[in-house]
């Protein structure tokens, strides 16, 4: 009998069909959760008695024996015994001898590639939060150095207010902070196990599945066994988690970008992270923020994929949920790419200064401050806004900035003006005027820093706990 399923057949299986429906090609990436699984399961059948302990022992011993070549790399899988769960039931089978036959007592693949997933999942959950605490953490260190550079502050790609650099980059780390959590979060949902669940009805072996949960620290079982082997849900959560991460490191991207070039100038990342062009020999390009951008549609691309696959779909088991594996591997891979490239980046990136001052200094970011200076007056801010915009307008046509006009200029506009608008108009003197608790005042922004530290700790904590919990 060369197929585990044979019996029923009486022709051999089609070599295309055998290649078409094999997933050993990809699914291989489960063996050491699919073992582990294993493991838990035959030490329960052992418990309730429904496997005498010397099986069990024997069985033990040879999953063991697996284990340690798969962690080698010294098994060959085969396209033939189709995919992962089946090539180790046969490698299992080869080295114990029939005895290994009785490890599929009382469990269906359905509910062991959902165990798998779950068990391969929440690691990789965890491990993410770690890297986005240490992008984090390189992004509150350039904030710490930048606390006191001025950058002028965008809406519509057009200048509109100066604010601390320190203040841009801390965006970032709030945006990070929400993945942080919704990751966290979705663990709740991916440490559920459905072992037990069998093909779909449960099993008439007095199995435990909580003893089962308990052996592979999953905090629950699943309620319904229909659900336990057709819930892909949290897959698609993770994919969609992945795919705000990628959308937040694309929009880091873009900044990166734009501030690299000569227009800009006002980052230059470090020579480790950028390529030259083959012709051009003046070129630095900013490949890795490109390469992130550009990536982010394969996330995207995984998540629709999978939505799509389940869309419709019948209960309980169908091999259209085959497909759920690649996708998740290959967001996996694409995330672990840019997030570690993405801290050492940022933390090595040099700030242009004087580059950022230059442009604060040429701009009419501070218009709205002196508004709100007649508006202190006693002026309605409809009509300081429209006595700022006809100032704006002069200035424009004398090729002059605000801090350039004489207050003899000033006061054709307001009578209201008075020479302590020049104070008002400095850069500091604006930022600092936003100091509302979540504003770019730089006592403001040091006590978002402070927060952000506290909340780091916190990360840090969890991860080391919950990579304990999922090992
Ligand atoms: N390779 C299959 C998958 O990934 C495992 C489950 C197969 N179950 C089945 N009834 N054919 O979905």
């Amino acid at each position: 009998m060369s197929k585990l399923w044979g019996g029923r057949f009486t022709k051999k299986t089609d070599q295309l069909v055998e290649e078409y429906t094999a997933s050993i090609m990809f699914d291989k990436e489960l063996a050491e959760e699919d073992v582990q699984g294993s493991l838990a399961h035959v030490t329960m059948l052992g418990k309730q008695g429904i496997l005498p302990a010397d099986d069990v022992d024997k069985i033990k011993d040879g999953l063991h024996r697996v284990l340690q070549r798969i962690k080698r790399d010294d098994i060959e899988f085969s396209i033939g015994d189709e995919d992962i769960h089946m090539n180790i039931e046969k490698t299992l089978i080869d080295d114990v001898g029939s005895v290994g036959g009785k490890l599929h007592t009382g469990r269906s693949r359905n509910d062991q590639v959902a165990t798998d997933m779950h068990l391969w999942l929440r690691k990789r959950v965890v491990e993410f939060v770690d890297m986005l605490y240490k992008l984090q953490l390189a992004l509150i260190g350039q904030a710490k150095d930048n606390l006191d550079t001025i950058v002028p502050g965008y809406t519509h790609l057009q200048r509109a207010q100066p604010i601390l650099f320190a203040h841009h980059l801390m965006a970032y780390v709030s945006m990070f902070g929400r993945d942080i959590e919704r990751l966290q979060d979705s663990y709740k949902r991916i440490n559920v196990l459905p072992l037990g669940a069998g093909a779909l009805a449960g099993t008439t072996f007095p199995i435990d599945r909580h003893f089962v949960a308990s052996q592979l620290k999953f905090d629950r079982v699943y309620e319904n066994s229909l659900d336990a082997v057709s819930d892909r849900d949290f897959i698609v959560e993770f994919l969609a988690d992945a795919s705000i991460i990628m959308m937040h490191l694309s929009r880091l991207s873009e900044e990166l970008i734009l501030w690299s070039s000569t227009e800009f100038h006002f980052v230059e990342l470090d020579d480790a992270f950028c390529t030259g062009s083959s012709i051009m020999p003046q070129k630095k390009n900013p490949d890795v923020p490109e390469l992130v951008r550009g990536k982010t549609g394969r996330v995207y691309g995984d998540l629709v994929g999978l939505l799509t696959v389940l869309k419709s779909l019948p209960l309980a088991y169908n091999k259209d949920m085959q497909e759920d594996k690649e996708g998740m591997f290959d967001t996996v891979k694409t995330l672990q790419g840019a997030l570690q490239l993405f801290a050492p980046m940022i933390a090595t990136m040099k700030v242009n200064k004087e580059r950022m001052r230059q442009a604060v200094n040429q701009d009419f970011s501070n218009a709205t401050d002196i508004a709100d200076f007649l508006v202190g007056k006693g002026l309605p801010f409809r009509q300081a806004h429209e006595v700022i915009g006809k100032t704006v307008l002069y200035c424009i046509e004398q090729n002059k900035y605000l801090l350039d006009l004489t207050l003899e200029e000033f006061k054709q506009f307001s009578s209201l003006f008075d020479d302590r608008i020049y104070a008002v108009l400095q850069p500091e003197q604006v930022v600092n005027a936003r100091n509302v608790y979540g504003g770019t005042a730089k006592p403001q922004v040091q006590d978002a820093i402070g927060r952000a530290e506290l909340a780091l700790e916190n990360t840090a904590a969890w991860v080391t706990e919950y990579l304990e919990r999922s090992r």
